[in-house]
């Protein structure tokens, strides 16, 4: 059985707690999308690790993919693995040749960019990665073990970016990323020949998604979305392997909502209740340590994320952060343009939330509690399967 595990919302669910927690059931887990603006936090044994391209099984023992959906920085990569090492860990992992490199001219163009318009992004060059591939200029894993054409690609780069780069400073970062590439040769592969090969020989995979479908390249809240296709439609190119091998999609949806960056975000609260929410959930980046924006439980993106990924179960996530709020609110449908709407539309700018209030509960006990569940699975028409708790394993509940 081959799973994926996507976020619902806008990143920051709770992903790689949930990854983790069901990791032990698969062989392998694999990455598709995005590179090391991902932050997944995972807790093994009281230590909390961040994970920005390892996929979270890794740490289980378990082999990770790193698609060629993705775009890594190999710099980024070595940083996490030895800090892993450090910590005991030497996760196995495989990269694939077809994947492209963040290099730092890209994250030169991304700071460029960001001072003329403004995305609130990670600064980890992703964007641009991504841009350089789709104009057929960028630079493939399999780029790094040719010094001299690797030379000319970059170089070609800093032309059409005007980078204005000398010969000396191309060179360098040639030297550095085909340095890079040695290092990491015993991991490069033709992943998808891999992972078809191992699926057919009857190995499980869990597709483990970042970011959240809200800042999906095509159906988030565009422009202000990561730059490749984060939901679980993406999986197929960012890993080269059929639709009929997936099997099961889980959607991972914070019990409230948080977004990082700039950007609509229809159920928004601001004041001494989102300053509590954002202390009691530890709601800062993974990645940046930004802030994170707070707002109550958003139906429609829960019920667009069901629709687009197809969404067969939910694992609701920090739960125990609501816990002892005398009232909740959910956002159930969206009043934009004076029309009413149950899923976001292409202009959510332009949307306000409709209400309804539910009781809070003091204990997962309680009546309370239970109906805050029932109330989002009767008006998304989807089970919730997993509640999360606290970010340790062990606080998770099957239902
Ligand atoms: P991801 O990007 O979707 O993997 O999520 P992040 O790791 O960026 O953010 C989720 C944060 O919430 C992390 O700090 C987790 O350790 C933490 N977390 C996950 N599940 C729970 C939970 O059920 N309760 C609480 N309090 N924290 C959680
Ligand atoms: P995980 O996998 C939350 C946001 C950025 C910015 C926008 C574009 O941990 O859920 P990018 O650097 O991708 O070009 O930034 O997307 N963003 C995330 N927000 N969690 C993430 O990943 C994110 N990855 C990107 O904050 O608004
Ligand atoms: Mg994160």
């Amino acid at each position: 059985m081959n799973v994926a595990v996507i976020g619902m919302q806008f990143g920051d669910e709770g992903k790689g707690k949930i990854v983790d927690y069901l990791a032990s059931d698969f062989d392998i887990i694999a990455r598709y999308c995005g590179g090391s603006n991902a932050g997944h936090t995972v807790v093994i044994e009281n230590k909390k690790f961040k994970l920005h391209l390892v996929p979270s099984g890794a740490l289980r023992g378990k082999i990770g993919v790193l698609g060629n959906g993705m775009v890594i920085d190999l710099q980024v990569l070595r940083e996490e693995l030895r800090e892993l090492k450090d910590a005991g860990f030497e996760p196995k992992i495989i990269i694939s040749s077809r994947a492209h490199v963040v290099t730092p001219l890209h994250k030169e163009m991304e700071a460029l960019e960001e001072k003329v318009r403004n995305i609130g992004t990670t600064r980890r060059g992703i964007g641009p990665a991504y841009e350089t591939k789709v104009k057929r200029v960028g630079i493939r894993i399999i780029d790094l073990f040719n010094q001299d054409a690797l030379t000319k690609k970059l170089r070609l780069i800093s032309t059409l970016w005007h980078l204005d780069k000398s010969n000396e400073e191309i060179e360098n970062i040639a030297k550095e990323l085909s340095s890079l590439g040695k290092e990491f040769k015993e991991n490069v592969k033709d992943t998808e020949l891999w992972l078809n090969q191992a699926i057919s020989a009857g190995k499980s995979v869990l597709f483990e998604g970042a970011q959240g479908t809200m800042l999906d390249v095509d159906f988030g809240t565009y422009p202000f979305v990561t730059s490749s296709n984060t939901n679980s439609l993406g999986l197929f190119p960012g890993l080269g392997i059929p639709p009929k091998y997936l099997d099961k999609v889980i959607g991972v949806a914070k019990a409230y909502t948080t977004r990082v960056g700039e950007g609509p975000f229809p159920t928004e609260i601001h004041g001494e209740l989102a300053d509590m929410l954002r202390n009691k959930g530890n709601e800062y980046g993974a990645t940046t340590g930004r802030p994170r924006r707070i707002g109550w439980l958003d139906l429609p993106v829960l019920r667009y994320s069901k629709l687009i990924n197809g969404i067969e179960e939910i694992a609701i996530t920090k739960i125990d952060v609501l816990q002892n709020l005398r009232e909740i609110q959910v956002g159930v449908k969206y009043s934009c343009k004076g029309e009413s709407f149950e899923y976001p539309p292409p202009f959510l700018e332009s949307c306000k939330p409709v209400y309804e209030s539910l009781d809070g509960w003091s204990s997962m006990d309680d009546e309370e509690f239970q109906r805050y569940l029932r109330f989002i699975e009767e008006n998304i028409s989807v089970k919730i399967k997993i509640v999360s708790y606290g970010a340790e394993r062990e606080k998770t509940m099957r239902l």
